[in-house]
């Protein structure tokens, strides 16, 4: 994809700038904010802005709340950890749009922040209501769009306020940008897509999207249940999605017709009624009680020496049921052992970003995005609404 034009040559002193950040940040049971690493990943873009002497008015979403006001979603404690790194105190425009919100904002001064309150409590974001992104583009002057994990969703935020204001890409989009282009321009050979999780009606366009553009496509993970079923392999008591071998099939062979090597599990992991040990099984030998968790060490071996041979790999999901330590080998040691194969390796998308961490792998990546579904969706080939509305650099 193209570069878009970015804050470095946005006029920024003493302007209002409206800035879209992605701080759905994961909450704990009790509210709190469980990884920070959302808000991290926006500081050099809120430093630059801060640096420049810009007036920033902070505009994120947090969970689903569905046009409603509802206080588990407050962006209160959002704040509070914000103050905090920032050093600086950021208030919260909880009418969002309202009189308050534009007292706050006309009140700013160089440098500093406020933030709306979350989005979503307005029913006119995600109906990208042309009154909505008005009102909210009437709060600045200009926009910087740096919510890279939201740039798949056309809401007022993200393309209603672009529409209407001078629009410039900020620090973590452009990054994302340069880093994911990577992987769908010009790519470093072989190139291979490493792909976990657990539901294959969610992940078929991806997985049809490496047709013919990957070299090889190792499936671990639930995902791999209707591939090993379509081959006719019995998976014991393992409960997987109906309806889905016609597809995979179709699947497998497009990718052989383009050349796309695919790879499945030989072995399983599985936990079988009344035992807490995991037992290993070769595919063949499943027993008919058995619950399939995790990739075997044969696969997991296969795996390791099948992406020693590539310069450039993508990640998303699991290899099995990481939640539960007796089952997160798989995924540990194959991410592990991408840390020894040089080349450049991406982790994307939904709790992708988590696992590595959680799982000691994060030095086998050189890339790890911020983006759920964007990511997959910018991988993918997909046009993206918030980065599609953005000007060109
Ligand atoms: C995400 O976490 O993927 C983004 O913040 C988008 O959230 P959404 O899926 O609720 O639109």
């Amino acid at each position: 994809m193209r570069a878009k034009r970015g804050i470095g040559s946005a006029p920024l002193k003493g302007r209002r700038v409206l800035v879209r950040v992605d701080f759905n940040v994961p909450q704990d049971p009790q509210g709190g904010i469980a990884d920070d690493r959302r808000i991290i990943e926006a500081l050099p873009t809120l430093n630059h802005l801060r640096a420049a002497g810009a007036r920033s008015i902070l505009m994120t979403h947090l969970g689903r709340p569905e046009g409603h006001r509802d206080p588990r979603f407050s962006l209160r404690p959002v704040v509070h950890r914000l103050s905090g790194i920032l050093g600086q105190p950021v208030p919260l425009a909880d009418d969002i749009v309202g009189i308050h919100a534009i007292e706050l904002s006309t009140r700013l001064e160089n440098g500093q922040f406020l933030m709306l309150e979350n989005l979503r409590f307005h029913p006119g974001e995600e109906a990208n209501d042309p009154g909505f992104a008005a009102q909210l583009a009437r709060l600045g002057e200009m926009f910087v769009e740096d919510a890279f994990g939201t740039v798949h969703r056309a809401h007022a935020s993200t393309v209603g306020v672009p529409k209407r204001l001078p629009s410039f890409a900020g620090l973590l989009v452009e990054r994302e940008i340069r880093e994911l282009s990577r992987l769908t321009a010009d790519v470093d050979r072989p190139y291979a897509a490493l792909l976990g999780g657990a539901k294959v009606a969610d992940k078929l366009p991806l997985l049809t999207s490496f047709c013919g553009r990957a070299d090889i496509v190792l499936i671990g993970g639930a995902l791999a249940f209707p591939f090993l079923a379509a081959q006719g392999a019995r998976l014991g008591a393992t409960p997987r999605e109906e309806g889905q071998e016609e597809n995979v099939r179709r699947l497998v062979d497009a990718a052989r017709a383009v050349g796309t090597e695919v790879v499945l599990p030989t072995d399983l992991v599985v936990e079988r009624p009344g035992s807490v040990e995991p037992e290993t099984y070769d595919l063949a030998r499943v027993p008919a009680d058995a619950l399939a968790r995790d990739i075997g060490p044969a696969t997991r071996a296969r795996f390791i020496a099948a992406l020693a041979r590539t310069k450039t790999v993508f990640w998303n999901g699991p290899l099995g049921l990481v939640e539960d330590e007796r089952f997160a080998t798989g995924t540990r040691e194959v991410l592990r052992g991408l840390g020894g194969v040089p080349g450049f390796h991406v982790a994307a998308g939904g709790d992708s970003a988590r696992f590595v961490q959680e799982l000691g792998a994060a030095g086998s990546f050189q890339f790890i995005s911020t983006g759920g579904g964007a990511a997959l969706e910018f991988v993918e080939g997909l046009e993206l609404p918030g980065l599609a509305v953005l000007p060109d650099a």
